[in-house]
């Protein structure tokens, strides 16, 4: 492998479909096959960070898994570094793993209880980088130190320590081997509001220390706004907008994008009481029941202020270029931004780029 030029991007996804099998209710009911990443493309650029946002159930996670290739993508092409990793043999696949590496959201459960620190963070290296015993031990403690683990703790087990350290742990895991890109899959929703901003902080300073390309997984908008160079807006497995953060938050295009927003609290409490939310009606549909023509069309508050046009159940809309610097895949979505009932929001405030979570 010889690596792309500088401008290319270092994740290349086109087309990615990722498919489960779901089990019906009955016995005698036959299982469906059904999409939970449906036709996504994007890519990352090398230093980039770009955030995922999304309600529960959208398919953050399983598009996240399926770019590493810990699940196996139905249909489309992941090109990492260069080099397509949907074809690869299962030998190379593993020695690509290296550079892709995932934070996963509950340390509660993602640390192995029987295993010490030391053999947690060492596991990695084990992998891909064989060496004495010693040597590996010595990485691992070195990593530990590097996001704030005291390494004479590495002979503890997991549950000695807190949520908080648990996620250090799971970045150390992460980080060990000095991989390119990480995936954060809600790496800091289970933690405390108090503890959210110093994993944020760690994420933000690894970035700049070891100039590591990110996708931040969140159902939360406001924590990604300081991490994130651009955000995406997932939507029953579906790519609904894109764009750099400014004009995500400012003038999204996509009436999904802008209830998302509206959820959001504001700091200025002036601005907060003028606030209007939108609330969308009903429950995200299942994925095995996805709605015809465009996804969001059964709780679309704009289609509802237009009239029901019959293109929004008839037509799926393709991803644009909006002209307010994002893309939407919304037939309407310059109607959309001039209709944005919303004020603009964030529950975070940024200092040099580090953050400040409100509770
Ligand atoms: N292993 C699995 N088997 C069957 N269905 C799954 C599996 N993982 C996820 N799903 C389903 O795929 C859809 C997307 O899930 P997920 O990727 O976890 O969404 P998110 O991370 O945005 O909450 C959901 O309907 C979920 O129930
Ligand atoms: S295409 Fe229609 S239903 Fe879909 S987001 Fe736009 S206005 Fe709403
Ligand atoms: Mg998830």
């Amino acid at each position: 492998m010889t690596g792309p030029a500088p401008s290319s991007p270092l994740l290349d996804v086109t087309n990615l479909v990722v498919q489960f099998r779901s089990r019906g209710k009955l016995l005698s009911e036959r299982s469906r096959t059904f999409n939970a990443v449906n036709d996504v493309s994007l890519q990352i650029m090398p230093g980039e960070s770009l955030g995922l946002v999304g309600e529960s159930g959208c398919g953050k996670t399983s598009f996240g898994r399926a770019i590493l290739m810990l699940n196996r993508p139905a249909a489309g092409k992941i090109h990492f570094d260069g080099t397509s990793i949907t074809d690869l043999p299962a030998e190379r696949l593993r020695t690509m793993r290296r550079h892709m590496q995932m934070v996963f959201q509950d340390p509660y459960s993602s640390l192995d209880p029987r295993m010490t620190v030391g053999q947690i963070v060492g596991e990695p290296v084990k992998t891909h980088e064989p060496a004495p015993l010693r040597t590996i031990r010595e990485k691992a403690a070195a990593t530990l130190e590097i996001v704030g683990i005291d390494p004479r703790r590495m002979d503890d087990y997991p549950h000695q320590f807190s949520g908080g350290q648990r996620q250090r742990i799971g970045i150390a895991r992460a980080l060990a081997v000095r991989p390119k890109f990480i995936v954060c899959d809600e790496a800091t929703s289970a933690l405390d509001v108090s503890v959210r901003a110093q994993i944020l902080n760690l994420l933000v300073d690894l970035r700049q220390r070891y100039g590591l390309t990110y996708l931040l997984i969140s159902h939360d908008l406001g924590s990604l706004r300081h991490m994130s160079d651009r955000i995406g807006v997932m939507y029953l497995g579906k790519l609904v907008e894109i764009g750099p953060v400014s004009a995500m938050y400012e003038t999204p295009g996509h009436p999904y994008t802008q209830s998302l927003l509206s959820a959001m609290p504001v700091p200025d409490p002036r601005l907060e009481r003028a606030r209007k939310r939108i609330v969308l009606s009903g429950d995200v549909p299942s994925p095995q029941a996805a709605p015809t023509g465009c996804c969001f069309h059964t709780r679309c508050w704009l289609r509802e202020h237009l009239g029901r046009p019959a293109r929004c159940h008839e037509q799926e809309p393709e991803l644009r270029a909006t002209m307010r610097g994002t893309k939407a895949a919304c037939h309407f979505s310059e109607e959309a931004a001039a209709q944005r009932p919303v004020t603009s929001s964030t529950d975070g405030v940024a200092t040099n780029r580090r953050v400040i979570v409100r509770s």
